[in-house]
């Protein structure tokens, strides 16, 4: 009997539970009257690119004709170098986002869940929904992940436990005895995913990136990315650093070429400019403290964040709301991050810039609070 049903033969249909994935919207960049706005809308390094990578990335404009090997062998040896790990464990993505796509369509099939944070980073969502697990979210108490109710979620067709350390859009993170413990809880073959996209800005002794535990465990996965840190956002380069095995049951399914020639090239100089790192990572250290003392100041609450950004709540009614702020900031050229998406509508998130930027976004605020 043919399987052939009307409804097949009028139009393609893409399989079920897709047409309920919320498509990502990145954070904007655009505000009409405004040449140039501030974007503090999509946790970018505001310091720009390392100048190595720039040059890197240049010298490669008359490559462009070659396929790059898949396997990024240079900067697969850059990484293993840095930190200390095995080559054979990496595995390289087109922005570590591409990675958690890979790692839910390698273990994760109808029927399967996987859990995250009910205000985790939106990729998971989209990566465990594209693989047709269903996904469960950790009530997060004062917007921290919390380990006991993630793990009130999991059960034997638990594939992933995604999470965000330090994470995103909260800028809260968890500390070294907390993932033990969440590891220590899981079943052998639930697989915990650390995603340290921020992992270079914390300063909290207490924090682990985790890459320490992974060494030793056979379902941890953690993934790292070029675009916060190195600030190459645009050419979209991650890795992940996991059992063997699971690498190699992920290598076969990536896409041949996923990381392009120059993010390769790039990457692997960006690895070495230990100097914009630094310039990185202290131009946070030393704006977050101020910026959330000084927007704590007005009367607005701000998360304790270890990111690259901070977490502002506003009144969730009267006529201080986030969006009555978001709009006024952009109206002063400034562009931050709406959250309704995340299921935080009364909150904004801001990426911490450059002294001035810093200084014109709490101005605006005062403005903003005062009327
Ligand atoms: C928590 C988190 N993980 C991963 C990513 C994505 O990184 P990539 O650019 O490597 O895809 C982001 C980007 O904002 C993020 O916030």
């Amino acid at each position: 009997m043919s399987s052939i049903t009307p409804e097949t033969v009028l139009k393609p249909r893409p399989k079920t539970g897709i047409l309920d994935i919320e498509p990502y919207v990145g954070g904007k960049s655009k505000v009409e009257g405004v040449a140039e706005p501030l974007k503090l809308s999509s946790n970018e390094n505001i310091l720009g690119s390392s100048p190595l990578a720039i040059a890197a990335f240049e010298q490669t404009a008359h490559k462009l004709q070659l396929y790059p090997d898949g396997k990024a062998p240079m900067v697969r040896e850059a990484v293993a170098t840095k930190y200390g790990l095995e080559a054979d464990r990496l595995i390289f993505g087109c922005g570590s986002d591409e990675i958690f796509t890979l790692l839910a369509q390698t273990y994760c099939e109808p029927g399967d869940n996987v859990v995250q944070g009910q205000y985790g980073f939106l990729a998971y969502r989209i990566a465990g929904r594209g693989a047709q697990a269903e996904v469960r979210f950790a009530p997060m108490p004062n917007l921290r992940f919390d380990v006991d109710h993630a793990l009130a979620l999991v059960d034997d067709r638990t594939r992933i436990v995604f999470l965000d350390n330090p994470g995103n859009p909260t800028g809260g993170w968890l500390n070294r005895d907390e993932i033990e413990r969440l590891h220590d809880s899981l079943p052998k073959g639930c697989i915990l995913l650390l995603d340290g996209a921020y992992a270079e800005f914390v300063d909290d002794p207490a924090y682990s990136d985790g890459i320490d535990l992974a060494r030793r465990a056979e379902n941890i996965v953690v993934t790292r990315t070029f675009s916060k840190i190195h600030g190459l956002a645009a050419l979209r380069v991650g890795w992940a650093y996991a059992p063997a095995e699971m690498v190699s049951a992920m290598e076969r399914i990536r896409a041949p070429f996923n990381v392009n020639l120059p993010a390769q090239f790039a990457a692997v100089a960006a690895l070495g400019d230990e100097d914009f790192q630094k310039r990185s990572r202290e131009l946070v250290w030393q704006w977050r403290p101020w910026l959330t003392q000084q927007i704590g100041g007005l009367g607005l609450e701000v998360m304790p964040s270890q990111g690259n950004f901070v977490l502002v709540g506003f009144p969730h009614e009267g006529e201080r709301t986030a969006k009555a702020a978001e709009e006024f900031l952009a109206g002063r050229g400034i562009l931050v991050r709406g959250l309704v998406n995340y299921g935080l509508p009364d909150h904004l998130r801001l990426t911490i810039g450059l002294e001035a930027h810093n200084r014109a976004v709490v101005d605006a605020l005062a403005a903003f609070v005062s009327g």
